[in-house]
């Protein structure tokens, strides 16, 4: 080994000092890591400004250049070279760490650039001329006058071109280029009233723009859902809940998608602390927790959240590139966060996404209708049939909560009131959809999916009441397993019995099931055991007892459902209608597939091209 380490001899270790350049490199390698950080950088940098247009342009991936210009306040000459230098900042005097409320604080960045790549600055402030000032090989030049007419312009040329393992780590020049466009995608979410566009100059001239948002208007919640269209989509603002809630100093304001407007990936949350874009396990896992209820765990929701709160309460001195923050008192936040979501889904009741509709227009029509946004998948059809042979209750035994409401017969029933938005039962299809007419057009109901998200409800509630009411089984099932699953059923028994399941060892790795719960009717006790063992070994990780309970309760629910093919009279379709809409969450089952389909009048008229 020794003769690998030349710097150790036989006098021992030496220590040495080592020179700025060098420091400057080790600095730089934990701010800069890839052209999308020094954009961020720059940008931000220029949101500190104050300015009011901010336009990034990159060629080959921001690897041999990034140019940012925005018409920010500017420096003046002489402020120049201290910009340069390290630990110079104008944004804090360093007497409280704790109270920053600029995207600057550590005067670190712009020296950091200078020790990785090709950078010059050019500035003009208001009362000065304007200047311009290099940094060759590490080395700051001299301040130059330059022509300019307001605000800076920050140019970093051949990125890691002195530090050839760094370059080496480069993505293609796509990747990079994508990674650019996050980045600004997000700094632009945060700041609605700022214009921030991206060109792509490789090979020169006048390049090609890929993203741009102008400023918004309007009040601030106005302002925010304009430019959340137009970096996320038009779609999402139309499929989104407005988010607003306060907890002990922490406010939660944005958008989060419906639970039929989710997506396949994790690649749609964007999530803010005082207007900084952060990757936060805690933030994220509580989005994941506030739809827990209504999505599958291999849906994610789509959101955008803006955590503020005064900057005592959070440090963001943590990390070097400022991705992520310490909460002073993160379950407060937690909280905020997953009680905000769980109220916002509760209010926004059975309404189901506009895309779902679209997606079912756009099956419908003739030509091809653009790319999908709707993406939920269905499970097979086998699934689904195999879930559905669980049987499940008479429908009889709910009818008895319906309001007393008699709904007339389908074929003379006048057009349906305005204060029914699922409208009048008019037929039934297939044996489990449900045709109603509303006000303002159709619906389509799945009326096993639907009756599953009021069995859960129902459970929940009754879980909330007096607890979930239990019903003997006549000759107690008995379920065969693994010594293992024994184990697992038998340290939940006391949780399984007070939600109405009472199981008990057998003997020889087997199960007894004495009671079900009694919403669920005459169920295959052997198949809702078996759905809860899944759960209850899926589920080691979920965090709370709520959590693990809700959990529970939804696999439960699916048992308890109508199953298709169950023909149903009139009144009980009205009825189920009626009950989805006094139930909160029921545009969607428990896996998030939506409970319904709305057509308006208009779209169906577009179909037969009436309009
Ligand atoms: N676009 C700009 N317009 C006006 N002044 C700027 C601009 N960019 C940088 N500056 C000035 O240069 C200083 C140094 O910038 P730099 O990014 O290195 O540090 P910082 O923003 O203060 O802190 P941090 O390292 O956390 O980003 C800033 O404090 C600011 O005064
Ligand atoms: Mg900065």
């Amino acid at each position: 080994m020794m003769q690998h380490a030349p710097h150790i001899g036989q006098s021992g270790p030496v220590i040495r000092q080592l020179n700025d350049a060098a420091i400057n490199r080790i600095a730089a390698g934990e701010v800069v890591e890839r052209p999308a950080s020094a954009v961020k950088e720059l940008v931000e940098n220029a949101i500190d400004a104050g300015a009011r247009r901010i336009c990034v342009d990159i060629a080959d991936g921001g690897k041999t250049l990034i140019r940012v210009t925005d018409d920010g306040c500017g420096m003046a000459p002489g402020d120049l070279p201290l910009a340069l230098a390290r630990h110079a900042t104008s944004k804090i005097d360093g007497s409280d760490l704790l109270n920053i409320h600029s995207f600057g604080f550590r005067g670190e960045a712009l020296a950091s650039l200078g020790a990785v790549g090709r950078l010059s600055v050019t500035s003009r402030a208001a009362g000065h001329e304007g200047a311009e000032i290099a940094v060759t090989g590490g080395k700051v030049g001299a301040v130059r006058p330059a022509a300019l007419n307001g605000g800076t312009i920050i140019t970093l040329r051949d990125l890691f071109h002195a530090t050839p393992a760094r370059l080496k780590f480069m993505r293609t020049d796509r990747a990079e280029a994508q990674a650019i466009g996050d980045v600004i995608k997000r700094l632009a979410m945060a700041e609605p009233s700022i214009s921030f566009t991206l060109r792509d100059v490789s090979g020169g001239g006048e390049g090609r723009q890929t993203f741009r948002a102008d400023a918004e208007t309007g009040d601030l919640f106005d302002a925010l859902h304009a430019r959340l269209a137009r970096v996320i989509g038009r779609d999402f603002a139309d499929n989104s809940m407005r988010i607003d809630a306060e907890r002990d100093g922490f406010h939660m304001t944005g958008c989060a998608g419906l639970p039929t407007y989710s997506r396949g990936a994790a690649v749609a949350q964007y999530l803010f602390v005082n207007g900084r874009p952060v990757r936060d396990r805690m933030l994220i896992g509580a989005l994941r927790a506030g739809y827990m209820d209504v999505l599958s765990r291999d849906r994610h929701p789509v959101a955008a959240l803006f955590i503020d709160c005064t900057p005592q309460l959070v440090d963001v001195n943590v990390h070097p590139a400022k991705s992520e923050v310490r909460f002073r008192d993160p379950g407060t936040v937690r909280g905020l966060i997953v009680s905000g979501l769980r109220h916002a889904l509760a209010e926004a009741g059975h309404r189901a996404s506009s895309t779902v509709a679209a997606g079912t227009l756009g099956a419908f029509t003739p030509e091809p209708a653009g790319a999908r946004v709707y993406q939920m998948d269905r499970p097979s059809a086998q699934a689904r049939a195999a879930s559905y042979a669980a049987q499940a209750p008479g429908f009889a035994d709910m009818t008895g909560t319906y309001s007393a409401r008699a709904e007339p017969a389908p074929d003379d029933a006048p057009a349906p009131a305005a204060d029914t938005p699922l409208g009048a039962a008019r037929a039934q299809v297939h044996e489990n959809y449900i045709i109603a007419q509303t006000a303002e057009g159709i619906v389509i109901v799945d009326q096993h999916a639907a009756h599953e998200r009021l069995v859960y409800e129902r459970l929940k509630r009754q879980m909330e009441g007096h607890g979930i009411a239990a019903q003997a089984l006549l000759i107690p099932e008995i379920v065969d397993l693994s010594d293992a699953d024994c184990a697992t059923l038998t340290d939940a028994a006391a949780d399984l019995a007070a939600l109405g399941l009472s199981i008990e060892p057998f003997g020889g790795g087997a199960i007894a099931v004495r009671e079900t719960p009694a919403i669920l009717g005459n169920v295959d006790a052997r198949a809702l055991l078996l759905d809860v063992l899944d759960e209850l070994t899926d589920q080691g990780g979920s965090d709370t007892l709520r959590a693990r309970i809700d959990a529970i309760l939804s696999r439960m629910s699916c048992h308890g459902s109508i199953r298709s093919g169950r023909r149903m009279q009139a009144d009980e379709m009205n009825a189920l209608l009626r009950e989805m809409e006094a139930t909160p969450l029921s545009g969607q089952c428990n896996h998030g597939r939506p409970t319904y389909v709305a057509l308006k009048l208009s779209d169906i008229e577009r179909l037969f091209g009436r309009t």
